[in-house]
């Protein structure tokens, strides 16, 4: 069986980020025969300009969509930023949504995660970064959204809670567009 490659878009710049930890903990602890490789230099990317990519795309942009088109699957890990997901997100998707109707997220099965330190645990962002992401020509797996609030949790080490976490993924690996049609 070849191995299904997920590409990991994080929301947060932090290096002490919780959702970037929970990224690389879901990569360290990947299933078998699946590999989650992080996304970097979404910091790198230029505020999408058409102008900017009407001819050679800025090195960041060809990088970043090179990964997300390398892979067969994208998961965002992200926290909210004032009932949104964060700009360096929604900027990441812009420059995957282009060009217009072949951009590296078309068609690519999409699911998204996320805590932060709230009761709904960035469900805003989430949903928002859904529906940006459906628009740009993603498969969504609206299903397999978990917003898990961090308040009186520890997301990294409670089995249960890292488990809906890794729940996600593997939904996202198992999507099959046969089976989803
Ligand atoms: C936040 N935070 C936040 N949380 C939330 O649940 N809803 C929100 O609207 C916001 N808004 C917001 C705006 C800005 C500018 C910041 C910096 C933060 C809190 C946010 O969820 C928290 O900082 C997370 O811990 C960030 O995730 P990382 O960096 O730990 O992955």
């Amino acid at each position: 069986m070849s191995t299904i490659r997920v590409a990991v878009l994080v929301g947060s710049l932090r290096a002490d980020s919780l959702n970037r930890k929970v990224a690389e903990k879901l990569a360290a602890e990947a299933p078998e025969g699946v590999t989650l490789s992080i996304v970097e230099g979404l910091d790198q990317l230029p505020f999408y300009n058409e102008e900017l990519d009407a001819g050679d795309a800025p090195a960041a942009a060809v990088a970043v969509r090179q990964a997300v088109a390398d892979a067969d699957r994208v998961l965002v890990v992200t926290p909210e930023y004032n009932g949104t997901m964060p700009a360096v997100l929604n900027n990441a998707i812009d420059w995957l949504s282009r060009p217009y109707g072949a951009g590296a997220l078309s068609a690519k099965p999409f699911a998204v995660i996320g805590t932060t330190p709230t009761p709904y645990g960035g469900k805003w962002a989430h949903n928002d970064t859904a529906r940006s992401a459906n628009i740009a020509g993603a498969v969504v797996l609206e299903d397999v959204t978990v917003s898990q609030s961090a308040l009186e949790v520890d997301v990294l080490n409670d089995a249960e809670v890292f488990g809906k976490l890794q729940a996600a993924v593997q939904a996202l690996v198992d999507y099959s567009e046969t089976a989803a049609a």
